[in-house]
């Protein structure tokens, strides 16, 4: 590796780690201390939990992550046509990168932003794929994008295309999805647009097994996230205390997850405690499902138009390319 590549281009923008620790240790008090308990699903990517969802797409049950890779392999040319090339990628979740990075020989973006909420994750990617990839400009940006989309004055303002692949903006209600989608819009300029993977409502025989599977790796996701809350806030959950539970709302569209007590138990956390009885749930997910048609309407109510989609055989999953 040239040390003279790495690095060069390598910004990282995040929030003071004080503020942003005391935000989120409010937040999470309030969530556990409501009616209906809850954690945002955020909180399941601390370092195993990221690792747990690698491991979760590469699971027979969990089509979402193969048929968006099937869709992307088979539609790039048409995809690129549609985006231009040279733009500014902006990678909302990026994760380890390997997505956006699988379209840069079709997409050519100018310059590469990858933001994740887990810095540390996205530093490492940075720093191989610059060494890849010499002709692309990297940014890797920490930041919580859930909740403000401002990106440091570094982030080229033409072309912008806001990458969310992976159905992430599932786990957002339409109303927040819209919302979320409007400010890409605003993000975005005139001359930008969005790419963006969504999971589409099939058969509940082929969802719940995707957040149920028989090796239990979405159980031990979804449990995984008590360990981050003990770290986060110093609570006292015992995992062995909790049960995984998953399953298909007809009505809302969406997977929705929780944790459930296995017995009555408290548990404690900076001079607060939260009482459980058997069989409480804390909700950790939603992840919604579209139509084709529910979602260009929710590009279309955020802004967005000339909507195209690529989908696969079965009608699983789909990609849609949308400009302001
Ligand atoms: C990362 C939100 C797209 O909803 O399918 C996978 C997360 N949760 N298995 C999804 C998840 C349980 C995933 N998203």
């Amino acid at each position: 590796m040239r040390d003279d590549l790495q690095g060069q281009f390598i910004q990282l923008y995040r929030e003071d780690a004080d503020e942003l620790t005391t935000r989120l240790r409010i937040e999470l008090s309030n969530s556990l201390l409501a009616p209906q308990a809850s954690l945002s699903p955020k909180y399941f990517y601390d370092t195993l939990g990221s690792r747990l969802f690698q491991a979760i797409c590469a699971l027979p049950e969990y089509y979402p992550t193969r048929t968006e890779a099937a869709i992307f392999a088979r539609y790039r040319s048409e995809m690129a046509q549609s985006t231009g090339t040279g733009n500014t990628m902006i990678d909302l979740g990026a994760g380890d990168c390997a997505k956006a990075a699988s379209l840069f020989d079709v997409l050519q973006p100018q310059q590469y932003v990858p933001v994740d909420i887990s810095v540390d994750f996205v530093r490492s990617a940075v720093e191989s794929l610059q060494c890849t990839h010499p002709q692309i400009e990297m940014l890797g940006v920490g930041m919580d994008f859930s909740a403000r989309l401002d990106l440091p004055d570094e982030v080229r303002r033409e072309k912008r295309l806001f990458f969310y692949p992976g159905s992430s903006i599932g786990n957002f209600t339409l109303r927040e999805a819209i919302a979320f989608l409007r400010r890409m819009k605003l993000a975005c300029g005139e001359d930008g647009g969005v790419l963006i993977g969504v999971d589409l409502v099939k058969d509940k025989a082929v969802l719940e097994p995707a957040y149920d599977d028989a090796l239990g790796l979405t159980s031990a996701f979804n449990l995984n996230i008590l360990n981050n809350i003990n770290r986060l806030l110093a609570a006292d959950f015992e995992l062995k205390d909790w049960q995984h539970r998953a399953f298909f709302h007809q009505e809302k569209q969406r997977i929705e997850m929780y944790l459930e007590a296995r017995h009555d138990l408290s548990v404690h956390w900076q001079g607060k405690q939260r009482d459980f009885v058997r069989g409480e749930r804390i909700h950790t997910e939603n992840s919604y499902k579209y139509t084709p048609e529910s979602f260009t309407g929710a590009l279309n109510e955020a802004g967005f138009a000339n909507t195209r989609m690529w989908t696969d055989e079965q009608g699983w999953f789909a990609v849609f390319h949308a400009t302001p």
